[in-house]
């Protein structure tokens, strides 16, 4: 069995400071919002696991795809002894990583989700004897220290999780990711692409309304931690498709007029019939949009790798 460590790097009650802000600011605005990084409680990790093998959500199964073919090429290209991942999840499709990178010493997991990087990290730990494993509990968008740990440093950062972060937070992050990097170290991002509208909206709206219950977490989230009394029946999940963003937009839409009451806030919010609150987007990408946006943060896009069906990319780019 490898070391296990998992660090906290946010005081206990940063979660539920941060939560309440982000509560109140975004149900107090028009239009309302949420965001996505609530989603993940352990009841949504679960949910959006069973999204991945979902029918409809085809990023999952592209990326693995390209990750298997490529993992030797990105090994060979990058000789990374340490590799950070954020947003890890499960770190399922991590596992086609590490066994291309036989010379790896250290696997750093990074993810809000403490109970997602419980069960990956101890997986990993036992699978992999030699790997120290450093798990951490934090923000990717909040400034990271990462542990010491022997270079070439890779970051990967998977799934399309880029996607949920808007273009003017997606340059302040790629900048905090460059800061994280040596010259050489490399970044392994994954984006979803550009495609026909019907299938982007079924990706995100399945049949079995995993989606919408993934959706909907959100407000148990918000009911459990701030004692709100949020009934997510009264709520519809919506996903459409904003052709001129290029992202798809993922809301909660009132079924009638309601009242919420959130005790922890002394707040009570009004939603007029068919209102929404924005809970997420998932911007598709072009290759020249990721070209430009990594060479802004002065990461250098050597490899662009798609599935074969052309679904998914996954770029590597050097730090210069
Ligand atoms: N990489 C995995 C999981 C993608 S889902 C995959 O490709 O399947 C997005 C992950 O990012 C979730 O595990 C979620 O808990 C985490 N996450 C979302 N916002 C985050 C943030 N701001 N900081 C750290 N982790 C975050
Ligand atoms: N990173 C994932 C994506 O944009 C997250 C995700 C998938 C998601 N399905 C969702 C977020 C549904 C909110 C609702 O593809």
């Amino acid at each position: 069995m490898s070391p296990f460590l998992l660090t906290r790097t946010l005081p206990e009650d940063a979660t539920g400071a941060a939560l309440r802000a982000d509560v109140l600011h975004g149900l107090t605005r028009t239009p309302k919002t949420l965001p996505p990084k609530w989603f993940y409680d352990a009841r949504g990790s679960e949910l959006f696991e069973e999204i991945t093998a979902l029918p409809e959500y085809y990023p999952t199964r592209a990326e693995r795809e390209i990750l298997r073919a490529r993992a030797p090429e990105i090994a060979s290209a990058t000789g990374a002894r340490t590799l950070v991942e954020l947003g890890s999840g499960s770190s399922e499709k991590t596992h086609l990583l590490l066994a291309a990178l036989p010379e790896l010493a250290s696997y750093v997991p990074v993810d809000v989700s403490e109970s997602a990087l419980r069960g990956a990290g101890e997986s990993l730990a036992a699978e992999r004897p030699g790997l120290d494993v450093h798990a951490m509990v934090a923000d990717f968008t909040g400034g990271l220290t990462l542990p010491e740990t022997p270079g070439p440093r890779l970051v990967a950062f998977l799934g399309g999780t880029i996607g949920n972060l808007l273009p003017a937070e997606r340059s302040v992050f790629l900048a905090s990711v460059r800061g994280l990097l040596a010259p050489g170290d490399a970044l392994l991002l994954g984006t979803d692409l550009v495609k026909e509208e019907a299938v982007l909206v079924r990706a995100y709206d399945d049949a079995a309304g995993v989606t919408a219950a993934f959706n909907k977490n959100v407000l148990a989230v918000v009911n459990r931690e701030l004692g709100a009394d949020f009934d997510p029946d009264s709520f519809d999940h919506v996903a459409l498709w904003d052709a001129e963003n290029e992202w798809i937009e993922m809301r909660l839409r009132a079924r009638s007029p309601l009242t919420v009451k959130i005790p922890e806030l002394d707040l009570v919010v009004r939603f007029a019939a068919g209102e929404e609150v924005r809970t997420e987007v998932s911007a598709k990408f072009r290759q020249g949009r990721v070209r430009s946006e990594l060479s802004a943060a002065r990461l250098e896009l050597t490899h662009w790798w798609t599935d074969t069906a052309g679904r998914f990319a996954l770029s590597l780019a050097t730090a210069v």
